[in-house]
């Protein structure tokens, strides 16, 4: 199958599955992360159409969204094989989404190019305007307050402090995105998050001074 029509196809798949989802994984986020990706990756001088399928489809395994990595990953498998993507590509592609996503910063590094660009664009999808954006309405979701100073930020949580209710969206940013700056991949990227960087900064600020007013 031609890669221009692959990529087409990767849309469709992805929109039919993702359009309905309200906690920061919706189709316009794969959108965004997908164009940023080709952008950085056009930069970097990577291979586009793995930067492009990756991120379309960087999201369909995440265990937030279905419960269970595996089944998610062998929808991925199924459906490049469905499109005659080689074998090669298919495992690169395979390969990244399962290494790329950060739970605590304790995974695997990403390995390859592409898996950097992906990532990178992902995690600018994290910061400035839009992550902050993006960072309320999970908390919405889950029934997280947007913030409580009576439980003192912390920048590691474990799953069961989740559970029980003790994070919010302000602790968020502690906990994660400002710390996602300096964990870009790519010279591109990381020019792309100083910007959005700032603004998280600037806007931590102002939340904390009107808190007090
Ligand atoms: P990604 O698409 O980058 O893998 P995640 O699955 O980590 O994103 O989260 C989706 C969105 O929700 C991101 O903007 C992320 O920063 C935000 N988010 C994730 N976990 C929390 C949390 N515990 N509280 C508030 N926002 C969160
Ligand atoms: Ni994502």
């Amino acid at each position: 199958m031609n890669k221009q029509v692959i990529v087409k196809e990767a849309e469709k798949f992805v929109h039919s599955i993702l359009k309905g989802d309200s906690s920061g994984h919706d189709w316009w986020h794969i959108y965004r992360v997908r164009n940023l990706a080709k952008k950085i990756g056009e930069n970097e001088g990577a291979d586009i159409f793995i930067c492009e399928v990756t991120a379309l489809l960087h999201d369909i395994a995440d265990e937030k969204l279905f419960g269970d990595e595996q089944k998610g990953l062998e929808k991925i498998i199924s459906w490049l094989k469905d499109h005659k993507v080689s074998e090669g590509d298919r495992n690169h592609i395979v390969s990244i989404i399962k290494t790329m996503s950060f739970k605590g910063g304790n995974n695997s590094k990403v390995e390859t190019l592409e898996g950097q660009v992906v990532q990178d664009a992902d995690r600018l999808d994290a910061i400035g305007a839009i992550g902050i954006g993006r960072t309320f309405a999970y908390a919405g979701a889950k029934g997280q307050l947007m913030y409580d100073p009576d439980i003192p930020v912390r920048n590691e949580m474990t799953k069961e402090e989740y559970r029980h209710g003790k994070s919010t969206a302000i602790n968020h940013f502690y906990e994660k995105l400002i710390k996602l700056n300096n964990l870009m991949n790519t010279s591109y990227g990381k020019k792309l998050a100083e910007e959005r960087h700032q603004f998280l900064e600037e806007f931590l600020e102002r939340f904390m001074n009107e808190w007090q007013e």
